[in-house]
């Protein structure tokens, strides 16, 4: 009886908090690139620039048109919309400028020749098509107002130079989605700069209309950039290009791999497939959650041949999947692994980062009979808002917090002696030692996890709290940045790298 009582009062719990802003969104790169005119041209160097250019590497230099926002509207809340908009091209920009360094294009080759004058929903004023620019890259932003829609943005590019890669591109934010967000929260700030960054990765290279045109570092095309392979079921195609091939036989530990593999969704596309790497930036399904930029986007870069170098110190560790061998990228899914769960398992555990707990699920992202805790419909630990959401009853009684030093442990504790519920993801604020212990603050009472998986008692509680499986790796997971930069900056694994104009270790202090 007590025990029943005790399972409706979490589940109450649960489904009283927000959700607004946990929902997946998908990426729509693919249906709208097919829409667009793009071309591929041919710049003549002539023997007069060649000399004048300079073949030293510089940091890649975005530039960017808005003219659109004034253009259609000078409505208040689109004006709004806009300076968020600009400010996280600005910050996405500054990402790439430390990322990559490029031998700028020969003179003259920045200005517009296509035969269209559109670039996406864009028309490329006439000043573009007479004049060069000092750029490495020209955006044209524009939105749209599809609330009912699934995607945040959209982007490809529009012109690209043979051997030397795209010079014009495109960015069109969803207004009908983006609306409801609330940018003054620095946290859903930084998933519009990780939207941005996503994006502008699609325009840069990673995008199925320009792998044809990557090259290898003599400037010829590569020989067969992909293979396409029936994995669990699927026609999967396997990206193959060698940076990305070293990158995942070292990654997998598999020796024999055939590439890495493209989402297999709907044919070929310009993502990472989600079965094999969870939360990566370039994987189809966008949620607000820490994004990691791992060796495979930095490897695709590379790969390109387009730039000069791609800053290794800028990648992120990632875990899923690593050291697990061949038959993880290839096999099917062992739900008897942390990477996944039992199809038709009915608890309610934290993801695979810890970062939130939720239903063991599939997804159109997933291949068949494979499933994993997805926490995206649920409250996520790190995300304060829900701190102020919870009935401080339930509160006290189960020890829980949220906020950026909070992470999801398996649990079934709960205050006092007669009630107990069911072991489950609940959200506890915690510290790393250097040592790789794991302090965890039960509503205020603190435990010491020493050692992988263990189960400890908490005094003043019945149940059990579950240590995690591999505590050095729970204390190396990807972080979120002090204060995430005070949205003045970009989150690069747990450091914030500020724009021009501010300073300090949370981008709080003006320069
Ligand atoms: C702005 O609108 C004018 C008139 O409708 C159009 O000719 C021009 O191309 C537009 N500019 C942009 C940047 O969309
Ligand atoms: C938006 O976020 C800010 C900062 O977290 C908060 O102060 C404000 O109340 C939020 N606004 C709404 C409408 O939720
Ligand atoms: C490239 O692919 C074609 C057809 O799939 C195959 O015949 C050829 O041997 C491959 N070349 C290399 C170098 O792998
Ligand atoms: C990322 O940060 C951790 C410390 O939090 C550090 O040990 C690691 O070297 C950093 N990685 C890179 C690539 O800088
Ligand atoms: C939680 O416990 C379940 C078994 O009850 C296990 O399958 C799962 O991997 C555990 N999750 C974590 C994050 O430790
Ligand atoms: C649980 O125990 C407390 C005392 O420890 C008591 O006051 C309370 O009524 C008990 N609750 C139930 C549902 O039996
Ligand atoms: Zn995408």
């Amino acid at each position: 009886m007590n025990k029943f009582v005790a399972n409706i009062f979490v589940a109450c719990f649960v489904f009283t908090l927000s959700q607004a802003h946990q929902q997946k969104h998908i990426c729509a790169h693919e249906i709208m690139n097919e829409q667009l005119d793009q071309e591929i041209v041919d710049f003549i160097v002539y023997e007069n620039d060649r000399n004048l250019q300079s073949t030293d590497p510089r940091n890649l230099k975005i530039t960017y048109d808005m003219a659109y926002f004034s253009n259609l509207s000078n409505n208040l809340e689109i004006q709004t919309f806009r300076s968020y908009c600009e400010k996280s091209i600005i910050i996405a920009s500054n990402f790439f400028s430390n990322l990559i360094t490029i031998v700028p294009k020969p003179a003259g080759s920045m200005k517009w020749d296509s035969k269209s004058d559109t670039c996406g929903k864009a028309t490329v004023p006439s000043v573009d098509k007479a004049t060069d620019k000092d750029s490495d890259l020209h955006l044209y932003i524009t939105f749209s107002d599809n609330p009912q829609e699934t995607y945040l943005a959209y982007a490809g590019w529009c012109r690209s130079l043979i051997s030397r890669g795209p010079t014009h591109g495109h960015i069109n934010f969803n207004f009908g989605l983006l609306k409801s967000f609330n940018f003054t929260d620095s946290l859903q700030f930084q998933s519009l700069i990780q939207t941005v960054t996503h994006e502008i990765i699609h325009i840069l290279g990673f995008s199925r209309s320009l792998i044809t045109q990557w090259v290898d570092s003599n400037k010829n095309p590569h020989i067969n950039s992909t293979v396409q392979l029936t994995v669990r079921g699927i026609l999967t195609t396997f990206l193959k290009t060698p940076n990305v091939l070293e990158f995942a036989k070292m990654y997998y530990g598999c020796d024999t791999i055939p590439g890495m593999p493209l989402e297999n969704l709907g044919g070929s596309s310009s993502h990472w497939e989600t079965t094999v790497i969870q939360d990566e930036l370039m994987n189809a399904a966008q949620a607000s959650t820490i994004h990691i930029f791992t060796g495979f986007t930095a490897a695709l870069l590379r790969d390109t041949g387009f730039y000069a170098s791609v800053n290794s110190n800028m990648e992120e560790k990632s875990f899923y999947g690593k050291d697990a061998g061949c038959s993880f990228v290839t096999g099917s899914c062992d739900g008897n692994k942390r990477e996944f769960c039992h199809v038709g398992s009915q608890e309610k555990n934290c993801d695979y980062y810890y970062q939130g707990f939720g239903q063991c699920k599939s997804s159109i992202f997933l291949d068949e009979n494979c499933q994993i805790y997805d926490s995206f419909s649920y409250p996520q630990c790190f995300d304060d808002s829900n701190n102020f959401q919870i009935d401080p009853t339930f509160k006290n009684a189960l020890g829980v917090s949220f906020g950026p030093s909070s992470k999801c442990f398996n649990s079934s504790l709960i205050k006092s002696t007669n009630r107990s519920i069911q072991k489950q993801g609940i959200c506890y604020n915690y510290i790393c030692t250097d040592a790789y212990q794991v302090i965890v603050d039960v509503g205020g009472t603190k435990v010491t996890c020493s050692n992988n998986g263990e189960q400890l008692q908490v005094v003043g509680y019945s149940g059990i709290l579950t240590c995690p499986e591999k505590l050095d790796q729970f204390c190396s997971f990807n972080k979120l940045c002090p204060n995430n930069c005070n949205s003045n900056g970009f989150c690069n694994n747990g450091t914030c790298i500020c724009m021009n104009g501010f300073k300090g270790t949370a981008c709080d202090q003006a320069a």
